[in-house]
Parts: structure tokens; C-alpha cells; sequence
């Protein structure tokens, strides 16, 4: 029997600073990766939304003339969404799964998903979603993890040993697990789906300010539950907590983010 798909990490306020280390490591350059792609009137559709700042800022581009419809499959992270787009007439949310946006009845122009097909069991399955939901000519902006490629120096067991073993099956099917490592896949399957390349860029952002490092404690107790039941022990997670606080607290001691592959694709 396939093991039931998860998210890892905890969801509404308790999971939006998790969030804010991703907005802080990763919006600029994407951004920058996507704005030649993004025009006034374009609909379009932002998987696995989380807390909303991107589609905020997507909402923003398309104008009143477009549209942004974002989808999470927690309640609780629209909620966050909603808060920080209140009076955004062009966004609509949905709670639903990326799996199955067919249920929307509509065709995009863009879409957007960052982060969200490394915590699926089905990527490739959900990327040929995208494919037969975009109108022809439509884009996909994908940016997912490379988890193993995260490091500190000098290293540290809270920063890498923090990562969950992830399996990274090699394998051309979806599998029965998350793939943490499906960033590094992302052209071949998105290729495999019918998509023309337009770009493809790896980013891998270095935390090295104070400000930056203490939202490593915080992705760290959002874990805290994943963690446990995971098999880690209390006092194993306390160890972790600690040795985080002090790599923290260290200005020497540099903390690189997890990869992450994007790539621009056209139907
Ligand atoms: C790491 S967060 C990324 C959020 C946002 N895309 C960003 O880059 O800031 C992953 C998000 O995907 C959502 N998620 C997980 N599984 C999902 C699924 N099957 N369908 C839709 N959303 C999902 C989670 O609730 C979470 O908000």
C-alpha cells in the first residue's frame, strides 16, 4: 500500500515563518527569473501558494485586466494569504491540490509553482497537469529543491544533519515518497512533458547576516513535529535546537540554503 502524502512542515501561523525564510532566500531571484515572462491581462495560476507573497506580487503584475487564482491544500495557509491580499480584487483562492486542478475549469496563461513538487509524491504527473492546463503558447515557471546540495562552513550536524533523509529515487515514476532532490530533475521531466525549454537557471542563496540565520531556528521547530515522528527523540531534537542556536549566533559560520533549479518552459 503507498504510504499517504504529507506536508512536512506545520501550516498557517505557526508555519509562516518557515515561509519568510523561503521569501527572504529565494523572491528576488525569482522575480527576476520571471518578469520577462508576466504581462498586464495574463491568467494565472500559483500552485501550492503558501502564505501568498508571490502571488501578491503576481497579482500585481497582471493588473485589473488579469487574474491570479491561487490554490494551497491547507486551509491555513490561504487564511495567511488572504490577510496579506486583502483588497486585491484580482485574486481568487481555492483550497485544492495540485492534483487536481482539472477541477477548476479553466486554462492559464502562466503558471507558477515554487517548492511544492519536491514535497509530492507524484511530480512528474502533476507537471503534465500544468502541461494540459495551459493555453497553447502558455508558460510554466517551476523552481524546486536540491536539498542535498544545502551546507554550512565550517559544518555543522543542525544544518545538514537537520535535513531529513530524503530519498531521491532515480526511477522514471512518480514514487511513494517526496523526492527533496527533484529540483535537479525538473528540466528532464518538464522536457518530458511536452515543454520547450526557455530557461533554466540553478540559485543557491548564502544566509550569512544574523537577520538571515535566526530563521533556521524557526524552519527547525516547524519541522519539530515531522521530526519526532520521524523517530527522532526529544532530546536528540533538543541537541539539534541548541547547536542551531549557537551556529546561529556565530558570525564566522555561513549557511547555504538548499539549491534550487528554475526553469521557464512554453507549451
Ligand atoms: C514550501 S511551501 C512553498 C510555498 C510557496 N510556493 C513559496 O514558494 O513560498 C509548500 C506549500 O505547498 C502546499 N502543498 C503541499 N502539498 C500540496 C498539494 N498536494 N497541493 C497543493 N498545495 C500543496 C503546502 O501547504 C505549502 O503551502
Amino acid at each position: 500500500m503507498s504510504k499517504e502524502e504529507v506536508y512536512e512542515y506545520e501550516v498557517g501561523p505557526q508555519g509562516s515563518q518557515g515561509l519568510d525564510l523561503l521569501d527572504l532566500a529565494f523572491n528576488q531571484s525569482t522575480i527576476a527569473f520571471t518578469q520577462k515572462y508576466i504581462k498586464p491581462g495574463m491568467t494565472v495560476l500559483d500552485v501550492g501558494c503558501g502564505t501568498g507573497v508571490m502571488s501578491r506580487w503576481f497579482a500585481t503584475q497582471v493588473g485589473p485586466e488579469g487574474k491570479v487564482i491561487a490554490i494551497d491544500n491547507s486551509e491555513d495557509q490561504l487564511l495567511a494569504a488572504k490577510k496579506i491580499t486583502e483588497g486585491l480584487k484580482n485574486i481568487d483562492y481555492q483550497c485544492l491540490s495540485a492534483y487536481d486542478i482539472f477541477d477548476l475549469h479553466l486554462t492559464f496563461d502562466l503558471i507558477y509553482c515554487r517548492f511544492v513538487l519536491h514535497h509530492l509524491h507524484s511530480p512528474r504527473k502533476t507537471i503534465r497537469l500544468f502541461y494540459d492546463t495551459l493555453n497553447s503558447g502558455g508558460i510554466y515557471i517551476g523552481e524546486e529543491g536540491i536539498i542535498s546540495a544545502a551546507f554550512a562552513y565550517p559544518s555543522s550536524f543542525a544544518w545538514t544533519g537537520y535535513m531529513p533523509t530524503l530519498p531521491s529515487p532515480h526511477t522514471e515514476q512518480d514514487g511513494e515518497n517526496r523526492d527533496g532532490d527533484f529540483g535537479m530533475k525538473l528540466f528532464y521531466y518538464a522536457k518530458q512533458a511536452g515543454f520547450d525549454i526557455l530557461d533554466c537557471q540553478l540559485v543557491q542563496p548564502l544566509l550569512w547576516k544574523r537577520a538571515q540565520k535566526i530563521l533556521v531556528v524557526q524552519g527547525l521547530k516547524e519541522f519539530k513535529k515531522t521530526a519526532l515522528a520521524q523517530g527522532m527523540t526529544e532530546q536528540e531534537w533538543q541537541n539539534k535546537h541548541d547547536e542551531t542556536l549557537r551556529l546561529i549566533q556565530d558570525d564566522d559560520q555561513i549557511i547555504a540554503f538548499y539549491q534550487s533549479c528554475q526553469v521557464a518552459a512554453k507549451k
